[in-house]
């Protein structure tokens, strides 16, 4: 096996050997695993857009493989995959993205996680949403993938909220454009977990209020909303969201009227919600994470209160 050809940004030389003695460990097939180490992991020297914008960001060491095991349709751009993943030291933090590894395919992607850590902790799954792009690994997973297709995932990204449980308890505001939803839904979905295991248990981190603002550009690309409605029924007096549309040219349908909004989030909607309680997590396109974020600052949140991911 070709390990010593193994380079890529972030990861130690002392645990370059790891990609394939974890690959192998996790039954991976050979074919794959040549065409793991060979192609795509070999061909990442290159640099690509995801691992150059990401270069310095903090990458765990582990490369694990993952089998599809679920593909669903979430908006007519959006596929989610499910993926199966057994090795028990790949572990992430809600918010976080991962490295993922094509056989045979020389780009390596870069996609947030929008499942709950408990989900991977009590099935050994994660999912990950793709918007269609031309972008070969997007295109891969739109015109290729299938149950059972297997790949390797490395997890990333210094964007998480993970909080221990003698933290003091915060409210969080969460503020999604378009797929930056993935973390954050990520994130919503943890939180609920935590505030399910503080309600039965009275045990673990307990948390305050959860607000999302998620805005798309028409109702089929507010991917989750479906999911996101059933978390705020489950829990009303914690869970809230607002959802808007920017671009709707439709009408909006009954089931989903009473809880969306035409237009943009505004400033004032997120100002009812600043106080030195709350840690605000924003992802969306550059300009609007800019915006909120400053607005933030202007508005004396304090700055480690205020977490952003701009490059989705
Ligand atoms: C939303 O926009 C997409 C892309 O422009 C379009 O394909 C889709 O039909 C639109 N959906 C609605 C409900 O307007
Ligand atoms: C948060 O606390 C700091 C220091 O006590 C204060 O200066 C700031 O105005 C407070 N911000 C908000 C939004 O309450």
């Amino acid at each position: 096996m070709a390990c010593t050809a193994v380079l890529i940004p972030g990861l130690a030389g002392g645990s370059l050997g790891a990609i394939c003695t974890r690959a192998a460990s996790s039954r991976l097939t050979p074919s794959t695993l040549r065409h793991l180490t060979l192609a795509s992991i070999m061909k990442s020297k290159r640099k690509t857009d995801h691992l150059e914008r990401t270069a310095s960001v903090v990458r765990r060491e582990v490369v694990a493989a993952a089998k599809v095991c679920g593909i669903t349709r979430e908006s007519p751009s959006v596929k989610s995959l499910r993926l199966f993943v057994t090795d028990k030291e790949f572990s992430f933090k809600a918010g976080q993205w991962v490295d993922f590894f094509i056989p045979g395919v020389s780009v390596v992607g870069g996609f947030s996680m929008c499942s709950s850590p408990r989900l991977l902790k009590q099935e050994r799954v994660i999912e990950l949403a793709v918007k269609y792009t031309n972008h070969p690994p997007a295109l891969w997973v739109h015109n290729e993938c299938t149950l059972d297709s297997e790949v390797a995932v490395r997890v990333g990204g210094e964007f998480f909220f993970d909080p221990q449980p003698t933290d003091t308890p915060r409210n969080l505001v969460l503020i999604a454009g378009g797929v930056g939803i993935n973390p954050l839904l990520s994130i919503l979905r943890y939180a609920a977990d935590l505030y399910r295991e503080w309600a039965n248990k009275r045990s673990g981190y307990e948390i305050g209020t959860i607000k999302l603002f998620y805005s798309a550009k028409n109702t089929s690309e507010l991917v989750f909303k479906k999911n996101i409605l059933d978390l705020v029924n489950e829990f009303p007096e914690k869970i809230a969201c607002s959802l808007h549309v920017t671009k709707q040219t439709t009408q909006i349908s009954a089931e989903f009227r009473p809880y969306i909004t035409e237009g943009r989030i505004t400033e004032e909607e997120i100002k009812d919600h600043i106080s030195n309680e709350t840690l605000f997590y924003i992802c969306g396109p550059p300009p609007m994470t800019e915006f909120f974020s400053k607005q933030l600052e202007s508005n004396h949140v304090p700055k480690e209160h205020i977490f952003f991911e701009k490059w989705w």
